[in-house]
């Protein structure tokens, strides 16, 4: 009985693993921030894992990430992020997170780094 109620926990736990694993927001599809990014390879835009990675020690990383998104951004590059003002900032910082979740967190870096 006891194993029983152990299995139904691992499985509830795997489930809430999965809920966690975020997706991205569908509002960056349908935002198509995907025509210029992509999760993990740079194309017109950097990748967001290296956005993610560049903001690693920043501090209100989330909020900065939604500024951007809601006004834009012009770098060095031929292409300019553009601005999305029609954004709310409470999607835009859905945005952010789900953007900053493709860094991984510190213990998984380390290991990586020791392999
Ligand atoms: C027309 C192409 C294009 C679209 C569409 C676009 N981006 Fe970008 N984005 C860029 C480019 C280019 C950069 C790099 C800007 C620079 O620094 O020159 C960028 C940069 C960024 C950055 C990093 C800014 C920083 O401070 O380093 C974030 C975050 C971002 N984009 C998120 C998004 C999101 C979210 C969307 C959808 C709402 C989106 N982008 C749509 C081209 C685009």
């Amino acid at each position: 009985m006891k194993r029983a109620s152990i299995v139904v926990a691992l499985v509830a736990f795997a489930g809430a693993g999965v809920a966690l694993a975020a997706e991205a927001p569908p509002s960056m599809t349908h935002h198509r921030c995907y025509v210029c990014h992509s999760d993990r390879q740079a194309l017109a835009g950097p990748a967001f894992a290296d956005i993610a990675a560049a903001y690693r020690d920043t501090p209100n990383a989330a909020a900065r990430i939604a500024d951007v998104i809601r006004s834009g951004a012009v770098g060095g590059g031929p292409w300019h992020m553009p601005p999305h003002p029609e954004i709310s900032t409470r999607e835009a910082q859905a945005m952010a997170r789900y953007i900053l979740s493709l860094d991984p967190p510190p213990r998984a870096r380390a290991v990586k780094q020791t392999q």
